[in-house]
């Protein structure tokens, strides 16, 4: 029978006060920012998981057709007994990582880590249904600041996917990957799904879909901070924009103030400004080259070991290996 608990270590005053402090910092920056963290409320996580049904949405779809493609390879050469996962939102994808681990033998235990405490109890309790022989730990917690409170007990692997690294600027990837490194042993491993860079053509459609489904996701983080910070946005007044960054390889999340306004933030006691036209980044996406990739592991204390693309070279899977 499956034994599932759930640790929280990301307590809602944890995150509050946390929102409160990266919404200071951002909404008085020049030019303004949001960390895209803040988009993952329930309501948050559900438009993603209809992202990833978009037809333009292709890191979705790619990385699901190496899994499918590799999944008793990278079983047969993890032999993990745990597989942690940072980020891990329904886990839908992870099932074939499951499954191949299973049938090696080894795999004991999945450690599903997220900030999304809906999208993580949602999560376990179909898998619990699904994996009824499986130990499951789940914890709600940030992967910037809870990887010490990751089980160590079997050999694990460590699997990132979706392009999530991505999402953090390279600064703060080469302290995350770095810490990801210190909390494993030598010889355990990363499972790392990276977006490449390919035609802009295609990224950008994938940021900037025909439905607007990822404009109201973009949108959706002024909501969290209507409902956490008392703020005032009126979320309608906000165009979404997606931007491929030649310089920095990455695709650039805005909102644009269709018309200037001040915005009350009122536990923040804060009168934010805005002028016509004025853009607010929420979110960088950045796309990788293999070397870039090999590199950055390398730097972090890993070697990468094995590569795998999708049929269509849109988006890479590495298995690296904690040196
Ligand atoms: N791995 C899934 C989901 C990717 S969406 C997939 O490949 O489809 C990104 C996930 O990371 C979301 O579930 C979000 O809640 C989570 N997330 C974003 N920032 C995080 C952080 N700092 N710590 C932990 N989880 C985070
Ligand atoms: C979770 N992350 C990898 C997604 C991405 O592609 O950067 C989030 C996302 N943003 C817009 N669409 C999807």
């Amino acid at each position: 029978m499956t034994t599932a608990v759930l640790d929280i270590y990301l307590t809602e005053a944890d995150a509050e006060a946390e929102l409160r402090s990266d919404a200071r910092t951002g909404l008085t920056a020049i030019p303004k920012v949001l960390q895209p963290k803040w988009f993952y409320d329930a309501t948050g996580s559900e438009i993603y998981e209809k992202i990833t049904q978009l037809p333009e949405y292709y890191p979705f779809n790619a990385e699901r057709e190496i899994l499918h493609t590799n999944a008793a390879r990278i079983a047969a050469a993890s032999g993990a007994e745990t597989l942690v996962e940072l980020g891990s939102g329904s886990s839908e994808k992870t099932r074939l990582l499951l499954d191949a681990l299973a049938d090696t033998g080894t795999l004991r235990r999945y450690v599903p880590l997220d900030v999304s405490e809906a999208a993580l109890r949602e999560a376990m309790g179909a898998l619990a249904v699904d994996y009824p022989q499986l130990s499951i730990h789940g914890i709600v917690g940030d992967f910037t600041r809870h990887l010490g409170q990751i089980p160590t007990e079997g050999k694990r692997m460590l699997a990132l996917l979706g392009g999530t690294i991505g999402n953090l600027e390279p600064a703060d990837r080469a302290v995350f990957l770095r810490s990801i490194r210190q909390q494993l042993a030598a010889g355990e491993q990363l499972l790392l799904g990276t977006g490449l860079v390919i035609d802009p053509g295609v990224m950008v459609p994938a940021y900037d879909d025909a439905q607007g489904v990822t404009a109201d996701f973009n949108r959706n983080v002024l909501r969290v901070l209507n409902r956490e910070l008392g703020a005032n946005f009126d979320v309608d007044a906000f165009t979404h924009l997606a931007l491929w960054n030649t310089e920095r390889e990455w695709i650039e999340m805005r909102l644009r103030a269709t018309r200037s306004m001040i915005v009350h933030v009122a536990e923040l006691g804060l009168d934010v400004p805005f002028a016509v036209g004025e853009e607010m980044r929420t979110e960088t996406s950045a796309k990788f080259r293999r070397s870039g990739v090999r590199d950055e592991l390398e730097s972090a204390g890993f070697e990468l070991t094995e590569w795998w693309t999708d049929s269509q070279d849109r988006f890479a899977l590495s298995l690296a290996t904690a040196r």
